[in-house]
């Protein structure tokens, strides 16, 4: 399918999604995330495709939701197009594993996309911050919510009130992003991370990621509870024998998602 602001191409059973808005550093207008929630959607569905990969350019993740889209909305507007509210529910949907791979700026909605994917690979280039503070507003895509849980309360209060930026280093040593590569290094690593989580049973790739959101959502006695019933669970599926079969057989497992 043509996306008028992505580019999305599908190898080896990862789907990447590129943002391309380049003339407004891929500012997060409703098309844009209209059709980020289809494509979503679409690769959720879609056999050919194990993990997602959504990046942006070198210079930008994403700089934010669209700023000349909402400047002249009204409460009312805002309050009865419920506006973010079905993308950005179609996207935390996505039951297959997301990987953001962030080069450049990736501030306010950009930030909070990064947020809603499963784990963000940054370029040495990355900036991320919560700007919106400077526009006389507030985040409006789950940054106060989010980026508290990832780096904690001081962190976040000094991001969201100042409207700094945050480096690729301070991601990383506060817990935002899982790694940091150069920026040459940023696709390549994405991708391998990628096919790496390609390669093993759908099953158990989806349940991780229900799991570890659990964390966010429940109680840590609860969210033990989940996962031990699922772990349970996965001891009917063919490729839990098959995983433990490879093993003590010293080869390769081969999953069969079933
Ligand atoms: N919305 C719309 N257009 C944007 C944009 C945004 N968020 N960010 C950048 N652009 C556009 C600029 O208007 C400019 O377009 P023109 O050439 O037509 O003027 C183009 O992208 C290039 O931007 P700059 O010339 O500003 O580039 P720069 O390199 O000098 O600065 C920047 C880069 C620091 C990222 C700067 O563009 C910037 O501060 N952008 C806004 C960042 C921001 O405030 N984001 C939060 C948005 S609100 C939000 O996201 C709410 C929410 O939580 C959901």
């Amino acid at each position: 399918m043509a996306y008028q602001t992505l580019i999305v191409e599908i190898e080896d059973y990862v789907a990447l999604i590129r943002l391309n808005r380049p003339e407004a550093l891929n500012a997060l207008n409703s098309t844009l995330l209209g059709e980020l929630a289809d494509a979503l959607a679409a690769a959720d569905k879609n056999d050919k495709v194990r993990c997602i990969v959504i990046t942006g350019s070198e210079k930008a993740f994403a700089a934010g939701a669209d700023i000349k889209e909402m400047s002249e909305q009204s409460f009312v507007d805002m309050f009865t197009k419920n506006f973010f509210s079905t993308e950005t529910d179609g996207i935390l949907k996505t039951r297959k594993p997301v990987i953001a791979a962030v080069a450049g700026y990736a501030l306010g909605g950009g930030c909070e996309l990064a947020m809603m994917c499963d784990f963000i690979i940054a370029a040495e280039n990355a900036k991320f911050g919560q700007p919106e503070i400077n526009l006389g507003v507030v985040a409006g895509m789950g940054g106060t919510q989010r980026l508290t849980r990832f780096v904690g309360k001081s962190k976040s209060m000094d991001m969201h009130l100042t409207g700094r930026f945050m480096d690729a280093a301070e991601a990383e040593r506060s817990g935002l992003v899982s790694r940091v590569v150069p920026l040459a290094q940023l696709l390549p690593e994405a991708m391998a991370a990628a096919h790496k989580i390609a390669e093993k049973s759908l099953m158990s790739t989806m349940v991780v990621k229900e799991c570890v959101n659990r964390a966010y959502e429940t109680t840590l006695a609860e969210g033990v509870h989940f996962e031990r019933r699922i772990f349970y669970a996965l001891f009917s599926t063919e490729d839990q024998k098959e995983g433990m079969s490879a093993f003590l057989e010293k080869r390769e497992p081969q999953f069969r998602d079933r």
